[in-house]
């Protein structure tokens, strides 16, 4: 029996190229409750587009960061994305779920630019009580190598098999529970990071495409430095700061429109490959990017679209002392992903 005290945490682990972050939620009342956050710089150029260059490093940074967040179990939630992850909603005949099992392989050879013998597949009936002739399916694809250099990664930290998620799922957990309005229409949740800016496009509460740009931090901090000569302090400062300035509005006007055209891009491709209208009514920012001063005012302005600033403790109750030194405001942009990841409950 295990009625009273009963454990039922989820620690979720995202493994950023600037910090390692810890989210651990506590599943055991009605309502899910973060009760520890913990975050953890990594040594630049550890990890470099997406891929591990230095294993040891990393695995050491995951460690400290989990025991700054006083997290004993070996289980961990983490999450895979980048351009080795694909997620497709596509339209077949309606089956039950076993058939469609069987019919994913040969639907993903169709969609998926992958080798077949060398991915990870997983799909959900999005409409499984539907009556029409037709069902659509969201179909997962992800590179096997991917998910194993993380669960190398995971058992060279000392942790054992966790769950591997994928990073857009992750997003989308996350912003269900603190952002329910973005859960109708088509909206563009955009996670700006320290190397990578994820556009995830969501259709009534749907994750449908997913797309990554080579933009984050790194590249605002190194262009404040080559283009308008600050040091790398006053670069770093100046990004994580709370003030605009001359600098940071010059560089940021061609970063603010790269941004903008991968989200026009993402919204034109939808609306060339489904059969309904696809104009996207919002976009959502989050990521250590999005505070970056000046910037979600630039986006707005371009794309003439609202460009909220995304909480992923909106809605979800935060124990004391949860952030322990950590000031909350500055570091809950960071921390989409990671209470995403532990938001989930089977770990
Ligand atoms: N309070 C803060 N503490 C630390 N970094 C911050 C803070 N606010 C903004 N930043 C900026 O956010 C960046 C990290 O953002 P984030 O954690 O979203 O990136 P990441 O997940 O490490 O990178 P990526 O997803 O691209 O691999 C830092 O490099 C820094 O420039
Ligand atoms: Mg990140």
């Amino acid at each position: 029996m295990a009625l009273f005290g009963r454990k039922n945490t989820t620690v979720g682990l995202d493994i950023g190229s600037g910090l390692i972050k810890v989210a651990v939620v506590d599943h055991s009342k009605s309502a899910p409750e973060l009760v520890r956050v913990a975050i953890m710089p990594l040594l630049a150029d550890a990890i470099v587009d997406g891929e591990i260059m230095d294993p040891g490093i990393v695995a050491d940074a995951i460690i400290s960061c989990l025991a700054a967040a006083g997290v004993t179990t070996k289980s961990v939630v983490t999450a895979v994305g980048g351009r080795d992850v694909i997620i497709k909603k596509i339209l077949i005949d309606r089956v039950k779920e076993e058939q469609a099992r069987e019919l994913m392989r040969w639907e993903a050879e169709q969609h998926v630019p992958f080798d077949m013998e060398s991915v990870e597949l997983d799909f959900q009936i999005l409409d499984p009580t539907g009556t029409e002739e037709q069902m659509s399916v969201l179909l997962v694809a992800a590179k096997r190598e991917l998910i194993e250099a993380k669960v190398r990664l995971l058992t060279e930290a000392g942790l054992g098999a966790g769950v591997v998620d994928v990073d857009a799922f992750a997003l989308h957990n996350a912003f269900e529970l603190n952002h329910p309005d973005a859960m109708s229409g088509i909206v563009a949740l955009v996670n700006i990071g320290n190397e990578v800016t994820n556009i995830n496009i969501v259709e009534n509460g749907v994750p449908i495409l997913t797309r990554d740009l080579p933009a984050g931090t790194r590249r605002f901090r190194e262009a404040l430095q080559s283009e308008r000569g600050l040091g790398s302090g006053e670069a770093a400062n100046l990004v994580q700061g709370t003030e605009r300035s001359e600098h940071l509005d010059a560089i940021l006007a061609p970063r603010a429109e790269e941004l903008a055209v991968g989200i026009e891009r993402a919204a034109a491709f939808l609306a060339s490959s489904s059969r309904s209208g696809s104009q996207v009514t919002a976009v959502y920012l989050c990521g250590g990017g999005s505070r970056t001063p000046g910037l979600l005012d630039q986006l707005a302005t371009r794309l003439r679209l609202p460009v909220v600033s995304a909480n992923p403790l909106a809605n979800l109750v935060v124990r004391d002392g949860a952030f322990e030194s950590l000031v909350t405001d500055d570091v809950a942009p960071l921390l989409m992903l990671p209470i995403g990841l532990a938001l989930r409950q089977s770990a």
